[in-house]
């Protein structure tokens, strides 16, 4: 019989070399595989652990650094929890920043009607939606997996009368008269190193943009202006300021303003394309 002290002696070691805090990790899964809040490990160190097995292969997933959110199926972003599995992309906290950024266009602009390029998890567009009740958006994503776990946090926070899903590259498919686009695209370089929990566990498509990895956010940028929408705000690289600013110039657009993460890194910028003929 294990009881809870020596399964988190036993997970903390095991977790070691796969997570920079072993301690907390070991004891988010077992309050995981518990059924209960932290603090009850704490303030029980010899209640016993049911299912030791079960418990020990949460850890060894972990040990093989699967990301702890694939695991308890489950990710804190903004204000929600969502449902995230493998094949989608786990909400990062710097994509609050492109939330707050797209809310104060919308806010100031009494805009009604956007699309958002890359679904992911619904994060970004479920946030919006519970922030505006009138918002209509539409969601694409060019794969299946996303969009499925998509219309479950739709679904789990009810908002799928206001986001659309839709299966396609960019804005392709999005014929409806759209007043911003948000996005947080994959802007990674393809030949990057990424962490193993990254790099063998979530999905490339939700990471690589290209060889020199802005090629999506161009194509983007193109895109959107294209069609005639006149707001933009993207995710972006901390590396990529450069070369978007070089890009958007080139484009011609009535202003762009880059904003940093809470790093202090370039992140992400939003673009004025202007009101046609003016
Ligand atoms: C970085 S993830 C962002 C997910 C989510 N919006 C978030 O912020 O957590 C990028 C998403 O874009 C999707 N994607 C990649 N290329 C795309 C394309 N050409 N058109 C539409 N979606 C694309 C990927 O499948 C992935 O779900």
């Amino acid at each position: 019989m294990t009881d809870i002290k020596q399964a988190l002696s036993w997970a903390r070691e095991r977790l070691k070399d796969a997570c920079e805090r072993p301690q907390f990790e070991a004891e988010l899964l077992l309050a995981y595989h518990l059924d209960r809040e932290r603090t009850y490990l704490l303030l029980h160190p010899d209640g016993v652990v049911p299912d030791k097995e079960g418990f020990e292969a949460l850890i060894e997933r972990r040990a093989a650094h699967q990301p702890y959110e694939y695991i308890v199926g489950e990710a804190s972003f903004y204000d929600i929890h969502l449902h995230v599995e493998p094949g989608v992309l786990i909400p990062r906290p710097e994509t609050e920043l492109l939330i707050d950024k797209t809310v104060e266009i919308i806010k100031r602009e009494g805009i009604t009607q956007i699309a958002e390029i890359g679904v992911g998890s619904g994060a970004v567009s479920v946030v919006l939606a519970r922030k505006f009740p009138n918002l209509k958006i539409i969601a694409t994503d060019i794969c299946e997996a996303p969009l499925k776990v998509a219309a479950v946090n739709i679904d789990r926070y009810g908002v799928g009368e206001q986001v659309t899903l839709r299966r396609c590259n960019l804005i392709d498919d999005v014929s409806e008269d759209i007043e911003l686009v948000v996005s947080n695209p994959p802007y990674i370089a393809d030949d990057c190193a990424l962490e193993a929990n990254v790099a063998d566990h979530e999905p490339k498509e939700a990471l690589f943009g290209g060889r020199v990895g802005d090629e999506l956010l161009k194509r983007i940028i193109t895109d959107v202006k294209a069609r005639g929408i006149r707001w933009l705000a993207c995710e972006m690289g901390y590396d990529q300021k450069a070369p978007i600013e070089a890009f958007v110039n080139e484009v011609g657009v009535q202003s762009v303003r880059f904003y940093k993460d809470l790093a202090g890194h370039d992140r992400g910028f939003v673009v004025d394309f202007g009101i046609e003929g003016k």
